[in-house]
């Protein structure tokens, strides 16, 4: 059990945030990791499939090439947008892989469980969903260490698939940077750098049928 000590589940939920420039450049103490990592494998599954894994990889060679491959994507990104959204974009940060010093990459394996899995029959999606839950405990469980994840998805996949040998039909699902940080910001990034705010809880509570908010 986590001692009395550690901040209350609605503190982490309301500090928790996405890590990219913050990151100490320590790297994240191995008993702590493996504190995260358990949380993480404590979440709930579709026909408790735990369709997850999680690849921990500090080698300098391989974040170094993943960070190079982020920044190609990063570049076509930016590419791809009108003038006014290239210029709030251009200042954001989205990665902290060599920073962070580690990387976690979560999988999802859609065979785990075999063919009959409960719960999977109708809404194929939730093998995905169960692998994501995982995703944010570790992420809650992170910042109640004090240690920083940031979410990385511009990779393209068989290129990450490829990196790691990951063996078919797994599928990398997301690559987290994790490490000691000097702060966690107050606010999200994207909303500090003016792309995009949070919306406001009443806009996402509907009553009885999707659209009523009265
Ligand atoms: C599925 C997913 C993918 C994300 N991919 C990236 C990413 O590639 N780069 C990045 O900087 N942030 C990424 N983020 C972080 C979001 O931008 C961030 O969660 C959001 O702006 C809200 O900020 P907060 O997490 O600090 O509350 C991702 C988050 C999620 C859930």
């Amino acid at each position: 059990m986590i001692d009395n000590q550690k901040m209350s589940l609605y503190a982490a939920i309301e500090s928790r945030r996405d890590v990219r420039a913050e990151f100490s450049g320590e790297c994240v103490d191995d008993a702590v990791l493996q504190r995260i990592l358990t949380a993480a494998h404590h979440a709930p599954s579709v026909g408790n499939t735990q369709p997850w894994d999680f690849v921990v990889v500090r080698s300098p060679e391989t974040l170094g090439a993943f960070a190079r491959h982020v920044e190609q994507q990063r570049e076509a990104f930016a590419d791809s947008l009108p003038s006014d959204r290239k210029d709030t974009f251009d200042p954001i940060r989205i990665e902290g892989i060599e920073t962070s010093g580690t990387g976690v990459v979560v999988t999802y394996d859609p065979a785990r469980g075999g063919e009959h899995i409960l719960g999977r029959a109708t809404v194929d999606d939730t093998g995905l969903f169960s692998a994501v839950l995982a995703i944010e405990n570790l992420w809650l469980a992170a910042v109640t260490e004090s240690i920083g994840v940031g979410w990385v998805s511009f990779y393209d996949e068989a290129y990450l698939t490829d990196l790691l040998d990951i063996p078919w039909p797994v599928r990398p699902i997301a690559w987290l940077c994790i490490g000691p940080v000097t702060e966690f910001q107050r606010t999200p990034d994207l909303e500090r750098f003016g792309w995009r705010s949070r919306r406001d809880l009443s806009e996402a509570i509907h009553h009885e049928k999707f659209g009523r908010r009265d």
